[in-house]
């Protein structure tokens, strides 16, 4: 069974049993200072797991395309990957544990097939003040699984918030006990490895984790006490892929339709063929997952840089860039777009922007196949000449040729160097003294998470919509927003317009913008239907994921004279006045037609 077919079984699965379904959420989610991207198909449903109304129901089914890029090592192994798509499927205080764990068992025995004597359940086995979950132990059992397939675990292994463990949870973060579900491979023994220990949980790779029932029901409070929320939730989460290689009875994920495609091109041009050597297999793991996660982003407006989403993308592409070095063939940046093409049969959106995305993916890979040259053959020459290799010397090869310090790492664990603790804090500290930390730009922010909304971003957010309307204004009504991010520090924006704007241009936008802030307009939400939106005007770019019901934020007079009109899901200033002022940093143009403009407040 494809990876198609099983996003719509899923889907149709759902729907049938009363589910509507909503539209996943984009990876970057414009205007969210608290995340770099969305890893989770719960993120967008915070708020309603919390008890705020949900416009299209209580019962909701989508599929989330999610990046996690903690651990990018992980990558290397059969089953996990930087970007993936999450079968996702939620109650908002309408069913509980039973029909839950019932759909669960349906879709994956009935609708898939898969063999229920392959199929394990974990538990949630107790802790953080939260008593083991007996009830869910006592359904499974119903459903009819034996008790040797039932495993219970603490909360390290069966409780779920974006934020880890009930003490890892923030005030305010909402969490609960899960119930995984997985698959058995009887073509991976590591019975004999692992004796008795191997278990669901364990992670030889006999066994696949392919679902996630989380019993989404506590509260963190600031003193520190978990507390019931107002509404006992389900948050269900699916790997797609990983389904798709249960269904195929294969532990190695990469063989599944999506992957066949780039895997065979891969084989092509290194002339090396996949599962023919361990060390390999893990660098055709490696450039498969990135690139795919690369075009994603790309396709969102996402451009290679120095900060955030932008580094992290760069990361992506040098790391595949430096695997395809490491099968012995380097490949140049042209080569790698192609390469990556075959993506386009599997996301419409990279399908749709492919222009973009192979224009930035180009050019950031033919970028930094010279550099990979020259900063191979340094390290390569240091190496040889038995020179050491400390922390400074890595920062300088990521100066001068742009090397992550992973990057440097792996070439380094290849020479059979290991590079000390120490040196890698000699590394960091250059790292800050230079302040081109994308960390530092990111901290406060959760592994996949959240942090405090503050002040700050309050007042970007409805600099953001000032600027929107003043860029209309002053180049014309085919400006329209592409994407957008906030962080403490400053707002982006980008927009469709030819060309850079004129120093004149510029002068008054920025005019525009602070002579709105001055006339201290007032800032009013007003919820409405999309329709009635649209009819009232109101500019509504990636209006398709607030579903029906949305919010609109008029600055000026609601009823009167406004100046911006704009779907959008908030916070804002309540007058333009608190905003205090805006200046235009900088602009640049970063794909065709694409301008980016960056702004702080001042
Ligand atoms: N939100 C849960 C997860 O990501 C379902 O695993």
């Amino acid at each position: 069974m494809g990876t198609d077919e099983i996003r719509e079984k899923y889907l149709d699965f759902f729907k049938k049993k009363g589910h509507i379904e909503i539209t996943p959420s984009p990876l970057v989610i414009d205007s969210d200072p608290t995340t770099l991207f969305t890893s989770s198909g719960m993120q967008q449903l915070a708020p309603y797991l919390k008890g705020e109304k949900h416009s299209k129901g209580k019962k909701l089914v989508d599929i989330q395309p999610s990046i996690r890029m903690q651990d990018l090592d992980e990558v290397a192994d059969n089953r996990h990957f930087s970007f993936f798509e999450m079968l996702g499927n939620w109650s908002l205080g309408d069913y509980f544990k039973k029909d839950q764990l019932g759909f669960v068992w349906e879709f994956y025995t009935k609708e898939l097939g898969l063999p229920p004597e392959k199929l394990y359940v974990s538990v949630f086995g107790g802790g953080g003040g939260v008593p083991k979950d007996t009830e869910s132990f006592e359904i499974w059992k119903k459903i009819g699984v034996s008790e040797s397939h039932i495993h219970f675990y603490d909360a390290e292994k069966n409780w779920w918030s974006r934020a880890g463990t009930p003490d890892q949870m923030p005030p305010g973060e909402i969490g609960g006990p899960d119930s995984e579900i997985f698959y058995e491979f009887d073509s991976v023994d590591h019975r004999s490895e692992f004796g008795k220990f191997c278990h669901p949980n364990c992670d030889c790779g006999k066994f696949l984790e392919i679902g996630n029932s989380v019993f989404m029901q506590y509260q963190k409070t600031e003193n520190g006490e978990l507390i019931e929320l107002p509404q006992k939730n389900v948050d269900f989460g699916g790997g797609l892929e990983r389904i798709a290689a249960a269904i195929l009875d294969d532990p190695d994920v990469f063989h599944i339709d999506m992957f066949s495609g780039i895997i065979k091109k891969i084989e092509k041009e290194t002339g090396i063929e996949y599962n023919s050597d361990s060390i390999k297999d893990k660098s055709f793991r490696i450039i498969a997952d990135h690139l795919r996660t690369s075009v994603n982003l790309l396709s969102e407006g996402v451009i290679p840089g120095s900060k955030l989403h932008g580094y992290a993308l760069r990361r992506l592409i040098r790391r595949s860039m430096f695997h395809f070095h490491l099968l012995g063939s380097g490949i140049s940046g042209g080569a790698i777009s192609h390469m990556a093409e075959d993506y386009r049969r599997f996301y419409p959106n990279v399908d749709k922007n492919w222009e973009l995305v192979e224009e930035n993916l180009t050019s950031e890979a033919t970028r930094f196949e010279a550099a990979l040259k020259r900063g191979l053959a340094k390290l390569t020459k240091s190496v040889s000449e038995g020179k050491v290799i400390n922390g400074e010397f890595a920062f300088d090869l990521y100066q001068t040729e742009g090397f992550p310090l992973e990057l440097t790492m792996e070439i380094l664990k290849q020479n059979g160097i290991v590079f000390s603790t120490e040196e890698k804090n000699a590394f960091e500290s250059e790292f800050e003294k230079h302040k081109e930390s994308s960390r530092s730009a990111s901290a406060g922010m959760f592994k996949g998470g959240l942090a405090e909304a503050s002040v700050v971003t309050t007042k970007l957010h409805t600099a953001t919509h000032l600027l929107h309307a003043a860029l209309r204004q002053v180049l014309g009504e085919h400006v329209g927003q592409k994407g957008s991010h906030i962080t403490p520090e400053r707002l982006r924006f980008d927009f469709s317009h030819a060309q850079k704007l004129t120093d004149e241009e510029m002068d008054r936008v920025e005019g525009l913008i602070n002579l709105k802030i001055k006339e201290n307009l007032q800032v009013t939400p007003k919820a409405m239907s999309l329709d009635q939106a649209i009819k009232e005007g109101a500019m509504h770019f990636f209006a398709e994921k607030y579903g029906n019901e949305v919010k609109v934020y008029i600055i000026g007079d609601p009823n009167g004279i406004w100046f911006s009109k704009e779907v959008c899901g908030g916070p804002h200033v309540d007058h333009t006045g608190e905003i205090g002022g805006v200046k235009i940093t900088k602009q640049e143009k970063i794909g065709s037609g694409i301008i980016r403009i960056y702004a702080t407040l001042g």
